[in-house]
């Protein structure tokens, strides 16, 4: 069966494959699986609740619940988490186990392809275990159906036989914690969704909790930053703490060729420019995105189907990863036609908003 063990506090990283050398430079900060986290990289995840930067309103709720439920003796309610990639959901789900001393079981909805896995997954959990299920809008329906009895009253029901030789046999479960991920909560079919007692979207960072961020992992990683330097890198984050991370590793890389390894504000943003990585913390894909739509499809409206296959990317990077934050930006809009570019977006691709779809306008192809 397709899944995986993780021990408490065990680090892990399920969706960040391994790295596609020709994709890596395009995608630094658009491709969640582009970069392989390495050890370095795990180790900066928070442990616990202390740990955990940001999130106010989440961790508040979260924190209520896991400690009421701790002074109960029960496992805590079923928890899901939506939003963009790299904002600290698997996190969570490892920071819960931990912080109810129980074991974590991670796996995923591609994983479990048969409903026997699923079965069988649910059957071998530890008393009071945490079950998560990263990408959790992709399992299939028949897979999905075994957890409705499962989340409700911790059993699962077989029907064995047909016709009016059916019959139901029901296995009883330990009391568990599902935690669900997805960056598609949209996809969720309601009777799943319905059955999660918390359900929480994740926020984009602040540029101050992003500096944060990255002032514990410059500490962790022993590089010598200061504020303005931190804060240059948080800026160009996206709002996303994975990114933040990924962008420290290079900057740390650079400063120490070109900068005696010292990291301050100008050697950020050298270092930042040079990999093409925006004031506005958009990179490559995330421009050729939006020059795409302002010059080729004249401000759009387009499908996504088609921007994916002129820029040569997978519709679903660009809905989970690209998207999202030029909508957050207000660089684009999603209309019932398609996509557009807003003004302020064909700007920043470079092409005059008066002069969208205009041939002698070329923009610059960033
Ligand atoms: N609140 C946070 N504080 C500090 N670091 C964080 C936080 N959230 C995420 N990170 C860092 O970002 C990385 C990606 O987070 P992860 O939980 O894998 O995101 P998601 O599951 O939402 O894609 C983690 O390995 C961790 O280092
Ligand atoms: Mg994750």
């Amino acid at each position: 069966m397709a899944r995986q063990k993780v021990t408490l506090g065990g680090e892990d990283d399920h969706g960040d494959e391994a790295e596609q050398a020709a994709d890596a430079e395009l995608r630094i900060v658009a491709g969640e699986r582009a970069g392989s986290e390495d050890q370095a990289i795990l180790q900066l995840r928070p442990r616990d609740f202390g740990e955990y930067v940001g999130q106010g309103n989440v961790m508040h709720s979260l924190k209520i619940a896991v400690k009421a439920a701790v002074n109960r003796g029960e496992p805590v309610d079923h928890v899901l988490f939506h939003g963009p990639p790299g904002l600290g959901k698997t996190t969570l789900a490892h920071i819960i186990a931990r912080e109810m001393n129980v074991r974590l079981e991670h796996t995923s909805g591609p994983a479990l392809e048969r409903p026997a896995d699923m079965v069988g997954l649910l059957s071998n959990l530890e008393a009071g275990a945490v079950l998560f299920i990263d990408e959790i809008h992709r399992l299939s329906s028949a897979v999905e159906e075994y957890l409705y009895s499962a989340m409700e009253d911790y059993r699962v029901d077989f029907v064995t036989g047909a016709g009016a030789y059916a019959k139901t046999l029901s296995f009883p479960l330990q009391p568990f914690t599902l935690v669900g991920a997805t960056t598609r909560a949209g996809l969720l079919s309601s009777p799943l969704r319905d059955r999660f007692g918390m359900v929480y979207h994740m926020e984009y960072y602040s540029d101050e909790e992003l500096t944060s961020v990255v002032k514990r992992s410059a500490g962790i990683l022993g590089v010598e930053t200061d504020e303005p330097g931190s804060a240059e890198i948080a800026r160009r984050s996206r709002g996303t703490p994975r990114v933040a991370n990924r962008l420290l590793r290079r900057v740390r890389d650079f400063a120490q060729v070109e900068a005696d390894g010292r990291l301050d504000r100008d050697v950020a943003a050298a270092a930042l420019d040079m990999e093409g990585v925006d004031g506005l913390g958009l990179d490559r894909l995330d421009r050729l995105y939006l020059t795409t739509l302002a010059h080729q499809y004249r401000g759009g409206p387009a499908g996504i189907a088609a921007i994916a296959a002129t820029v040569n990317e997978e519709p679903q990077t660009l809905e989970d990863v690209v998207e999202p934050f030029l909508l957050k930006l207000g660089f684009i809009i999603r209309t019932p036609g398609g996509r557009r570019v807003t003004p302020e977006g064909s700007v920043h691709a470079g092409v005059p908003p008066g002069r969208l779809g205009d041939a002698s306008s070329q923009g610059t192809l960033l």
